[in-house]
């Protein structure tokens, strides 16, 4: 067993008036989020958006100049379940920062594409969190992801062999550090500003879903789910499949838990925006948090083992491989001694 364990610029959809103004203290935050419980999932839909309104407040759908849409005329395409939290941006052409493509129009509607996520990584600083449909509201820290790898980074870093994949890298602390340190490194992520970040940074980025193909599909040595990135899409057991294909397979995944392997039991999924705390709030998505448990049975059926857990700094991580276990697997289940069996069913 292993265990060290003025003025807003507004980009697209009018925001949302959420609150009075006045931003939430961070105590108010912490007692929020222990309520634990997830959204009414019921009112979700496939792709990971909130339903429209009553049926009888509905318009009808119109073209833009008031008419009806003909016959020959192209549907939009739906985004697949897989890509609810920000997936929904498989509708729009892939785009590397720096190749001078056009925006598509209507993407700055799409979760994590607007403010007041995009505000909060030009500007470097938060406060920002995901408000959850339930009223919690989980802080997340846009100061720490835009500042130097800090020690408990630091732990990843050193555990990344050959070429990495960030999924989700945000403004790029990561892929910046790992391209510094000689690796091949990509980030991807479907928001243009952490793109833009990252690549200002110094680092490669692609304005992607990663359920979109990505380059070198199938041949990254390592993958990175960091800051609770295990929770894109919302739906984990789809995140790891994709993540299988996407690495080699003898690749390794690290995952970051919202709780350590001796900890309780976590496995919620809800429907979230990002909301700066001011009454501002972005598009809504369906968005995870798992503990190193709840990761260890979506590991179970999709064919992971986890090779190492630790605690660092209060984060906790998890590098999982490919394969059924067979004695590398280390115990994940603390106090407990439940431990990880990937692969047995
Ligand atoms: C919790 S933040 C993580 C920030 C990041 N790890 C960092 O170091 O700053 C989640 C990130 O995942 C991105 N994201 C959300 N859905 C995604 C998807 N389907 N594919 C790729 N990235 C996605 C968001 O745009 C956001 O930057």
């Amino acid at each position: 067993m292993v265990r060290s364990c003025g003025r807003r610029r507004f980009l697209g959809a009018r925001p949302r008036r959420t609150g009075s103004g006045a931003a939430p203290r961070r105590a108010d935050v912490a007692a929020r989020d222990r309520r634990g419980a997830a959204g009414p999932a019921d009112r979700r839909r496939a792709d990971g958006t909130e339903p429209p309104g009553p049926p009888g407040r509905r318009h009808r759908a119109r073209r833009p100049g008031g008419r009806r849409r003909g016959p020959g005329q192209p549907l939009r395409r739906r985004a697949r379940p897989a890509d609810a939290g920000g997936g929904a941006v498989t509708s729009a052409p892939q785009r590397t920062a720096g190749s001078g493509s056009a925006p598509v129009r209507g993407r700055q509607t799409l979760p994590w594409h607007a403010d007041p996520y995009s505000d909060a990584l030009r500007a470097g600083r938060g406060p920002l969190f995901l408000r959850r449909s339930d009223g919690g509201l989980l802080p997340l820290d846009v100061e720490r992801w835009c500042a130097e790898p800090d020690a408990a980074d630091r732990t990843v870093l050193a555990r990344c062999r050959g070429t990495v994949l960030d999924i989700g890298c945000g403004p790029g602390r990561l892929v910046r550090a790992l391209t510094r340190a000689g690796h091949r490194t990509l980030g991807i992520d479907v928001s243009p500003a952490a793109v833009t970040r990252t690549v200002r940074a110094g680092g490669r980025a692609r304005e992607q879903s990663v359920f979109d193909p990505v380059p070198d599909e199938g041949g990254w040595d390592t993958g990175l789910l960091i800051d609770g990135n295990i929770g894109i899409g919302g739906d984990p057991r789809a995140l790891l499949d994709r993540a299988a294909r996407i690495l080699s397979p003898s690749g390794a995944l690290m995952v970051e838990t919202a709780l350590a392997a001796g900890d309780s039991d976590l496995d919620e999924r809800f429907q979230a925006r990002v909301d700066d705390g001011r009454g501002t709030a972005g598009a809504a998505f369906t968005w995870a948090r798992l503990s190193c448990h709840a990761l260890n049975r979506y590991g179970r059926t999709t064919g992971w083992t986890a090779a190492e857990h630790w605690t660092e700094a209060g984060r906790h991580f998890v590098v999982l491989r490919r394969g059924s276990g067979g004695g590398d697997g280390v115990e994940v289940g603390g106090s407990t001694g439940t431990g990880i069996d990937v692969g047995g069913g």
